[in-house]
């Protein structure tokens, strides 16, 4: 489940089980390196007052638990300026002193600690810290024990916040950096109007229309890897593994990466394949949002697709029995897409008769609820 915390999207990232073996393998190292000295665990508030809980409860030895207070985030970026806004409070001469660090990012704070320790005269001074990210440190304090590094990225949770918010959350949450995308798969049987209405739906919502049987032309036309790795089973009369066309589609996303968002057209056409661009989008931080699908009776496709047989030439739209196994087989393959979208909500029929004014129009207020 994705928390909203002000205006920003966070994902889960860190279970409270899996934190939880994290601690304990952090309680066992340091017990077993401490043995019988009683040490003294400082924890910087406020971010590690979950992880000091956790962890003293899980200390195995009698221990002294007390808090120092330093701050140094602005919102979800780390800066330079640290304040002391409690300071040590006791005499820690001769101690073994750990220092509980939630996470450890730039450095700046567990520079400051340093700088309050220098003259505390303490037998020993230990660094441990739940998170640690690699990419972000600048320093070389050593860190003696880490619980889990991981990317450079902004997390809240187990103690952590953004601009005050999250610090409740058992579980800790990882900030999506794809915010707010639109990204909508369109249906419509022959006939209804689909490309029409898709131009539409790009020039208003500045998205990128993703249309597979483009994506496959450009990319054998133009023999990329992934072209020629397609055009291989076509040519043996294959079906092209849904992988292949997968990653077409991730190298347009990723050509597009600023875009508002993408209209899917082509794409899905089984559960199999629908899973599959779930799973790319989400790799992107992101999610399709609807699957919108015209809805025009047979009777109305079969009159439209005749007329313009008349003018177009295309074989397929002269014969009326070919253009209803064209609508039944359309229909007969988004079924099963209609109850995978339905199943997450994001099912939505457009009436697609009438002009095409009114039916931009319905699309609108569908994509605007969004
Ligand atoms: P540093 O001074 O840059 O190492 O950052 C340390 C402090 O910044 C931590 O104690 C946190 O309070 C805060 N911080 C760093 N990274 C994050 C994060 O991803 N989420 C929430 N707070 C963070
Ligand atoms: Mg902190």
């Amino acid at each position: 489940m994705v928390v909203k915390l002000h205006d920003l999207y966070f994902k889960p990232f860190v279970n409270a089980n899996e934190l939880d073996g994290v601690v304990q393998r952090m309680v066992n190292e340091i017990a077993a390196d401490i043995g019988d000295e009683i040490p003294v665990f400082v924890g910087i508030m406020n971010g590690s007052f979950m992880f000091v809980s956790d962890f003293v409860k899980k200390y195995p030895n009698p221990c002294e638990v007390t808090f120092i207070k330093l701050a140094s985030y602005e919102g979800v970026k780390s800066t330079e300026d640290i304040q002391r806004l409690i300071g040590l409070t006791q005499d820690l001469t001769g101690r073994t002193v750990v220092i509980l660090e939630d996470i450890i990012d730039s450095g700046n704070t567990l520079e400051e600690v340093h700088r309050i320790f220098k003259n505390e005269n303490v037998k020993q001074l230990l660094i441990a810290t739940l998170f640690y990210k690699p990419e972000a440190y600048n320093k070389d304090f050593k860190l003696h024990y880490i619980g889990k590094e991981i990317p450079n990225k902004f997390i809240v949770g187990y103690g952590l916040d953004y601009d005050g918010l999250g610090r409740d959350l058992p579980d800790v949450y990882q900030l999506k950096t794809t915010q707010h995308m639109t990204n909508i798969v369109l249906f419509g049987p022959p006939g209804a109007g689909k490309g029409t209405q898709a131009n539409f739906l790009k020039e208003k919502y500045d998205l990128v229309h993703i249309s597979t049987g483009d994506v496959f032309r450009y990319n054998i036309k133009n023999e990329t890897a992934l072209g020629m790795l397609a055009k291989s089973y076509m040519d043996k009369g294959e079906l092209v593994p849904d992988q292949v066309t997968i990653d077409m589609l991730n190298k347009e996303v990723e050509k597009n990466a600023d875009a508002n968002g993408f209209i899917f057209d082509g794409f899905p056409r089984t559960n199999a394949q629908a899973k599959a661009l779930d799973e790319l989008m989400d790799s992107k931080d992101s999610q399709i949002n609807a699957m919108v699908a015209l809805e025009v009776d047979d009777e109305v496709l079969v009159e439209r697709l005749l007329k313009r047989g008349e003018t177009s030439g295309r074989a397929d739209d002269a014969d009326e029995s070919i253009i209803r196994n064209r609508i039944k087989e359309y229909y007969d393959k988004t079924a099963i897409l209609k109850d995978y979208y339905s199943a997450q909500d994001k099912y939505y029929g457009v009436d697609g008769v009438g002009s095409i004014e009114d039916i931009t129009e319905r699309l609108s207020a569908v994509i605007d609820k969004l």
